[in-house]
C-alpha cells in the first residue's frame, strides 16, 4: 500500500471507436466482468486517498457497470484527449500536495502489486535526490516530476514511443501518428500509467496543445513540456508486458481476456488444483479453488464460486456462484447456479440444479434432473428424469424415475415436502401444496393431490384389467374388415 499523499485519476470517457460498439469500450466484459473494473481494482489494491473516474461518452452506462464504492466520477463533456481528460478533473488535486497516479481505464492487465513497486521506485528517486519523505513540503524545488511505466512489447504498434535519455529520464512520447519511422522502430512503450507530483502537473496540463496528426490534448505531452522546466519524469520498465496490454479493439479484448484466465489457471495449478486441457476452461476473478480439486476440459465456472478438496468437475460443466463441498462428483454436462452442493454428493451427468437449491451430503441428483430452490437431504436419491422444485426433501428419499413436483397452478408457486426415508414410486405426480409423510410410499404412475400420512401408501390409478387372449381377438377384427 502507498505510504505517501496519492490521488488517483482513472480515464474512461473514450468511446471506444474501435470496438464498433453501441456500448462505451470499458464496459465490456472480460471474465464476466467489466473492463474498467480491473483497472480500479489494481489502483484501489494500493489505497489512494481518493479514486476519480472520467467518465464522458454514455457516461451513467459505465457509472452503472463498474458500481464502485467510494470512487468518484467527473464529467468530460467532449473528448478532446487523455490530457484533457485528466486536466477535467482538476480540481480533485490543483491545491494537493502529494502524487496523482493517472491510469488509462482500458489497461485491465496491470496488477496492484504493479503499482505499489512504482510507488517504491518513486520514494527511491526521491531519497536518491535528498528529499525529506517525511515532509513532503521540502519536495517542492527538486527536479523530479514523476514515474511512467513502460515495457518492451513485441510489436508496439499503435502505443506511445518512450524517448528516453541515458539516466532513463524520459525526452517525450511519441504517438504512433506522429512518430518518424526511426521513431516507430523503439519497442519501449507507453503503459498509459503515470505518477505525477499534483503542483507540477497542474501547471503543465495548463500549456498543453493539440498541434498533433490527432489534435488532441496528449496527457503524454506533459512530459515534454515539464522537462523543459528541468523537471524530469522517469521510466519504470516493467518486466511483464503483458500487464500494459491496452484494449482498443475485440481482438485485444479477447487476448487479454485469454491472458487472464493463464493468470488465474497457472495460480490455481500452483496451489494445488488439477486442470485437464486448461486453455478450454474458464475461470473468474472470485473463484475459490481447494487442493486436490480436479477440472476437466470445458469446464466453466463463474461468479462466486467455491469448490472443496478432492472434488471432481467432468467436461462441459457450468458451474456459477456456487458452493461445491468436499469429494464431490460433478458429472459431465451439468448445470448448477446459485446453489449448495455439500460433502460427497453426486450430480449429473445432465443435471441441472438451479437457484437457491442445496443438496445434502452423498445426495445423489442423476441425469435430467432439473432442481429449483429445493433442499434435498442427506443421502437421498434422485437419480432419473424428474422436476423437483420448491420441494423439501428429507433424508434417505428415494425419488422414483419421472416423478414432478408440480409447484405451479398457472398463477403462484407452491411447496412440497417430502419426509424422511419417503419412497416416491417412478412417474408419481406430487401436485403442491403438499406434503409426503416419513416413510411415506407412492404408487408409480399416482397423481397425488392429498397430504400423505407417515407410513401410509397413496396410490392413484385404475385397478389393472386382463383380458385374456386379446391378441388373437384384434387379429380377427382386421382379418374381417
Ligand atoms: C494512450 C497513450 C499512449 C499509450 C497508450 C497505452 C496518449 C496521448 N497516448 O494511447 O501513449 O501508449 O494509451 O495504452 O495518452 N480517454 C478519455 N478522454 C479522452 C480520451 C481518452 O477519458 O478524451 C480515455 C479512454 O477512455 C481510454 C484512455 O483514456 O481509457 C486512453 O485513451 P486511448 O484513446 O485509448 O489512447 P491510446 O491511443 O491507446
Ligand atoms: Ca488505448
Amino acid at each position: 500500500m502507498i505510504d505517501f499523499p496519492l490521488i488517483a485519476v482513472v480515464l474512461a470517457a473514450g468511446k471506444g471507436t474501435r470496438f464498433k460498439s453501441e456500448k462505451p469500450k470499458v464496459v465490456h466484459q472480460i471474465l464476466g466482468k467489466p473492463m474498467l473494473w480491473y483497472t480500479i481494482f489494481a489502483v484501489r489494491w494500493i489505497k489512494p486517498q481518493k479514486t476519480v473516474i472520467v467518465v464522458g461518452h454514455k457516461k451513467d452506462e459505465v457509472i452503472n457497470a463498474v458500481n464502485c464504492d467510494g470512487c468518484e466520477f467527473v464529467y468530460q463533456q467532449e473528448q478532446l484527449g487523455t490530457g484533457h481528460a485528466v486536466y477535467t478533473a482538476k480540481d480533485y488535486f490543483k491545491d494537493f500536495d502529494g502524487y496523482v497516479l493517472i491510469i488509462n481505464g482500458d489497461t485491465p492487465l496491470v496488477r496492484g502489486e504493479t503499482l505499489h513497486n512504482a510507488g517504491e521506485y518513486l520514494k527511491a528517486l526521491i531519497r536518491y535526490e535528498g528529499a525529506d519523505l517525511t515532509n513532503y513540503r521540502g519536495y517542492r524545488n527538486k527536479s523530479i516530476a514523476g514515474v511512467v511505466l513502460t515495457a518492451r512489447v513485441p510489436n508496439p504498434y499503435g502505443y506511445g514511443r518512450v524517448i528516453k535519455d541515458k539516466d532513463h529520464r524520459v525526452i517525450k512520447i511519441v504517438e504512433e501518428k506522429d512518430a518518424t519511422n526511426q521513431e516507430k522502430q523503439i519497442n519501449e512503450v507507453n503503459s498509459g500509467i503515470y505518477f505525477f507530483y499534483a503542483p507540477y502537473l497542474t501547471q503543465a496540463l495548463e500549456k498543453l496543445e493539440n498541434k498533433n496528426a490527432q489534435q488532441e490534448y496528449y496527457l503524454t505531452d506533459v512530459i515534454e513540456i515539464l522537462r523543459q522546466e528541468e523537471k524530469y519524469v522517469y521510466a519504470l520498465e516493467i518486466p511483464d508486458y503483458t500487464e500494459i496490454l491496452g484494449v482498443n479493439d475485440r481482438l485485444q479484448l479477447a487476448g487479454v481476456e485469454n491472458i487472464l484466465k493463464e493468470r488465474y489457471i497457472t495460480f490455481w495449478a500452483l496451489n494445488g488444483t488439477t486442470f485437464h486441457n486448461p486453455q478450454s476452461i474458464w475461470i473468474e476473478f472470485d473463484v475459490d479453488l481447494s487442493r486436490d480439486v480436479e477440472i476437466h476440459q470445458n469446464v466453466v465456472l463463474q461468479g462466486k464460486t467455491s469448490i472443496d478438496e478432492g472434488t471432481v468437475i467432468e467436461p462441459n460443466c457450468i458451474i456459477k456462484n456456487s458452493k461445491i463441498g468436499k469429494n464431490v462428483k460433478i458429472l459431465a454436462n451439468s448445470y448448477i447456479e446459485d446453489s449448495e452442493i455439500q460433502d460427497n454428493a453426486v450430480i449429473g451427468p445432465f443435471a441441472r440444479i438451479r437457484g437457491g437449491s442445496v443438496i445434502k451430503e452423498e445426495a445423489v441428483i442423476g441425469n435430467f434432473v432439473e432442481v429449483k430452490n429445493s433442499v434435498i437431504g442427506r443421502k437421498t436419491n434422485a437419480r432419473h428424469l424428474s422436476y423437483l422444485g420448491d420441494a423439501e426433501v428429507g433424508e434417505e428419499v428415494n425419488i422414483g424415475a419421472g416423478t414432478i413436483t408440480c409447484n405451479y397452478d398457472g398463477f403462484k408457486k407452491h411447496k412440497t415436502v417430502i419426509k424422511d426415508r419417503a419412497f416416491i414410486g417412478s412417474d408419481t405426480m406430487l401436485v403442491a401444496p403438499i406434503t409426503i409423510g416419513e416413510e411415506a410410499i407412492t404408487g408409480s404412475g399416482s397423481v397425488i393431490t392429498k397430504d400423505v400420512p407417515d407410513k401410509a401408501l397413496a396410490i392413484e390409478r385404475n385397478q389393472q384389467k386382463i383380458i385374456e387372449n386379446y391378441a388373437e381377438k384384434r387379429k380377427k377384427k382386421y382379418e374381417k374388415n
